[in-house]
């Protein structure tokens, strides 16, 4: 029997796994058991620090159910989301953002130029159009945009009894020039769940809970690779310090105030209103 000490137990578990038949599977749990180790002999991780981060995990296992995922948000805080995103996205296309836990497989069909406020929701109302191309800039016809907010109050339908289910969201194709365009209002910003050990470990951080305002997109189109992705206003004070590390340079917009009902046409929005426009960039599959 081999004696275990702290310097070869690494090598016992990663031996351990040589029997694994998928390849990439051995290869992650390999890595994985490594930079585990690694993390626990470089910070001389304690027992007590130990049961810590095990508490941690259990917490985040009580408080999830199937509208709210703790270790999604605790992936999303640390960053790791982020990397994850970043290291996939496809060269040339719109860069991918948060999905965040809010979108919902079943929004209504709405026809090009439609109003998605469905409830009382106030706010300043905003002209969202553009065009979906492929990474050469030739429009897509019928490509399908999957899109969601939050209300200006922050909140999304699913934690407001006042807001109708299917308030400030739907799906559409666009057009044979590959135009979108809908009505709607601004978003407002809000704080991450922080009631939970994600919470905690915020405060513990000195960290604060804060999203900037943004609207939510799925893009995709036969051929071609989809985009999960958020759009960002140039103006939101939360900007510089997502809680969930979303904010990219190419996705930040400006919203433009116009004063006449001319300026939405073909669409119809009473003035004055706002627009955002912005173009998504599918790259082929
Ligand atoms: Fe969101």
């Amino acid at each position: 029997m081999k004696n275990l000490d702290a310097d070869n137990v690494t090598e016992a578990v990663v031996a351990s796994f040589r029997r694994t038949r998928d390849e990439r599977l051995r290869r992650i749990l390999e890595s994985l058991v490594r930079h585990l180790h690694g993390f626990a002999r470089e910070v001389r991780l304690t027992p007590a620090e130990w049961k810590a981060a095990i508490d941690f995990l259990y917490a985040a296992g009580r408080i999830s159910d199937e509208r709210r995922n703790e270790f999604v948000l605790a992936s999303d805080v640390l960053g790791l989301s982020a990397l994850v995103d970043l290291l996939n996205r496809p060269e040339g296309a719109t860069e991918s953002s948060e999905l965040g836990p809010f979108y919902n497989p079943d929004s209504p069909w709405v026809p090009l130029g439609a109003d998605i406020v469905r409830g009382a929701a106030g706010g300043e109302r905003v002209l969202v159009r553009g065009r979906v191309t492929d990474t050469a800039g030739r429009a897509i016809a019928g490509a399908l945009l999957d899109f969601w907010q939050a209300a200006p109050s922050g909140l999304y339908p699913a934690q407001d009894p006042a807001q109708p289910a299917d308030n400030l969201r739907g799906r559409m194709r666009t057009d044979e020039q590959g135009r979108y365009a809908f009505v709607t209002v601004k978003p407002g910003p809000y704080t991450v769940p922080y009631d939970g050990p994600v919470g905690a470990l915020l405060r513990a951080g000195g960290r604060d809970a804060w999203r900037p305002a943004h609207f939510h997109f799925i893009v995709s189109a036969d051929g071609h690779v989809p985009v999960v992705t958020e759009l960002f206003p140039a103006d939101d004070p939360h900007l510089e310090k997502d809680a969930v590390f979303g904010v990219r340079a190419s996705l930040v917009f400006r919203y433009v105030r116009h004063e006449t009902a001319e300026a939405a046409a073909p669409y119809l929005v009473e003035p004055p209103f706002y627009s955002v426009d912005f173009d998504f960039r599918l790259a082929p599959a």
